[in-house]
């Protein structure tokens, strides 16, 4: 596995794959790798001959300086939970991504999807995610890239990113990896305590209950979002926002709506913890 920090370098590697004909798979990543990422990288290798995974912690995607500097760095460690996954490693520096500095960058900005619910939380967010992939994108030129169906308005916003920029690019969503007791795998699960760590499992427990009503027939949106934050909030969570949405346009339900997603943001201490869960309306 090649570890590489530089454009030339990444581009002379890319150009010889592509001259030979080679498929190439992608998946871009923050680092602090787990399975979650490593089982993207798994599907990136069936689906291609080369595997690029990057780790960049991207600031342009932060609303907070204090988060930026507070997010794990453990490109080592990543290096070896990747093994021989991955063919290359790409790791540029925050000024290799942006050498005019952040406000001078040209912007991709994903207009409806990137505004509403996470985005209308946290306003830039999403123009720093639609800017960091396409720009990663042109670098790495990638056949597929693979992305976790656990960062749900995330995939909504690439897949439309690349189709409304007719990105050749094959766009691949990845179930959400748990550990046994039902936690989605995060990079956040770090900031846990152990007590906060036995209690997390009740997010993905009370999507689960609201899944079960919602698919009983329940249709009362606003009492179940009410009645899922009171459970959370009751055990210890501070919840920040439980959102029944159409699974497709992330709009409010309408009568064509073929499924719901549920979005589920709780504090739990110190750490964010976000899940999702899709159920098909009857
Ligand atoms: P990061 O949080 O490192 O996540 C990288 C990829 O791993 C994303 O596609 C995310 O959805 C996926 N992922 C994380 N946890 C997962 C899990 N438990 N199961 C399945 N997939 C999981 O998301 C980002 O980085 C950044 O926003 C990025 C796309 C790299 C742009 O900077």
């Amino acid at each position: 596995m090649q570890v590489v920090s530089n454009i030339e370098q990444l581009r002379a590697t890319i150009s010889e794959w592509r001259r030979a004909g080679l498929r190439i798979g992608f998946v871009p990543t923050m680092g602090n790798l787990h399975n979650g990422h490593l089982e993207l990288v798994r599907r990136a290798r069936e689906q291609a001959d080369r595997v690029v995974v990057s780790i960049f912690v991207n600031p342009l995607q932060f609303d907070r300086a204090a988060d930026l500097d507070a997010y794990p760095r453990t490109l080592e460690q990543d290096c070896e939970r990747l093994g021989e996954l991955a063919e290359l490693v790409f790791t540029p520096t925050p000024e290799l991504m942006y050498p005019h500095g952040q406000q001078q960058q040209t912007k991709v900005v994903v207009p409806g999807v990137s505004e509403v619910l996470e985005g209308a939380l946290r306003p830039g967010h999403f123009d720093g995610v639609s800017t960091v992939v396409c720009k990663l994108f042109n670098l790495v030129q990638p056949d597929v890239a693979c992305f976790g169906e656990k960062d749900y308005q995330q995939l909504a916003l690439i897949r439309k990113m690349t189709a409304d920029l007719n990105l050749p690019v094959d766009i691949i969503g990845v179930p959400t990896v748990r550990a046994d007791d039902g936690l989605a795998l995060s990079s956040r699960n770090g900031y846990l305590t152990e007590a906060e760590r036995a209690l997390a499992p009740m997010l993905a427990a009370t999507m689960n209950w609201l899944a079960e009503r919602l698919t009983a027939g329940e249709r009362n949106l606003e009492q179940l979002a009410a009645d899922g934050s009171a459970r959370l909030n009751d055990a210890g969570f501070r919840t920040d926002g439980i959102d029944m949405v159409d699974a497709d346009t992330l709009l409010p339900l309408n009568e064509h709506s073929r499924a719901v997603v549920i979005l589920m943001a709780a504090f739990l201490g110190k750490a964010r913890l976000i899940d999702n869960r899709v159920v098909t309306l009857g």
